[in-house]
């Protein structure tokens, strides 16, 4: 059954992106983004997300790892759907180098909802960050190399990113591009789940084209946006702030 119209306020509903299926249908085709103990899932997913990253542990070690991570991190709340009565509004923070100077923070803090991204930091970074972090995103595969070492499993207020929405996201937003997802844009395009208004703040390559971070100095020169499609999952969210979609805010 089709969600009202209502229900999906933020998207403006109805209305397509050029040359693409409505968001509307992209959401309810949605696979649910959180990695859980209860949300398992097929080798199929498994073996799409090893090969991302040259992962060469295989299934088995992948349920223990979530099954010892789950034993930690308690299991993300249900919560609650866009709603125009309640217009929760969101900021989801990237970690790009044109927050420095950017004077963002009270523009960031005076969101609901604040969305930060694996190291994103505020300490020593209030007045272009913001203070608040509601929920911090992490990428699994990233914990999955720390596991055996057992660093980041204190962080019991982050969330981990479903196998199965990444892989959704990489077909229904990027049409496939780059190798996968970008953590910061699965976390954009999660925070369409759960926003009925959505700023997005911190992303954008350098001038080198490199994604360099406000909180440190660019060690590696050659590192540019990886094995994500970082120019294309900038555009996409450029074109949806055109369209009045969302807020993109592109720092200094
Ligand atoms: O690099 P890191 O994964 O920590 O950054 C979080 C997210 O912020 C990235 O996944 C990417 O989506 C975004 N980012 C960006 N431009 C940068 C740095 C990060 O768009 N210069």
């Amino acid at each position: 059954e089709l969600p009202q119209a209502s229900e999906v306020k933020l998207l403006c509903c109805n209305q397509c992106l050029t040359g693409d299926p409505c968001i509307r249908e992209r959401i309810i085709s949605a696979p649910k983004p959180f990695l859980s103990i209860k949300n398992k899932i097929t080798e199929d997913i498994f073996n799409w997300w090893k090969r991302l990253q040259g992962e060469k542990r295989n299934f088995t070690y992948y349920n223990e790892a979530v099954d010892t991570v789950f034993k930690v991190i308690p299991p993300f709340p249900d919560f609650a759907e866009p709603s125009p009565d309640r217009c929760k509004i969101c900021a989801v923070v990237g970690n790009s180098a044109n927050l420095k100077g950017s004077r963002y923070g009270p523009l960031i803090d005076f969101h609901n909802i604040v969305i930060r991204i694996n190291r994103g930091r505020t300490k020593g970074y209030e007045a272009d960050v913001g203070t608040k972090t509601t929920y911090h995103i992490i990428d699994f595969l990233w914990l999955m190399k720390k596991f055996k070492s057992r660093v980041g499993l204190h962080t019991a207020a982050h969330l981990y990113i479903y196998p199965e929405f990444m892989k959704y996201v990489h077909e229904a937003w990027l049409g496939n591009k780059g190798y996968y997802p970008s953590t910061g844009f699965l976390s954009f395009a999660l925070s369409l789940f759960l926003c009925d208004e959505v700023s997005v703040f911190g992303f954008g390559a350098d001038s080198d084209g490199n994604w360099s971070h406000y909180f440190e100095r660019l060690g590696n020169k050659k590192l540019k946006t990886g094995a994500h499609p970082g120019g294309y999952e900038y555009d996409v969210m450029v074109q949806l702030d055109k369209k009045k979609k969302i807020r993109f805010f592109k720092g200094w």
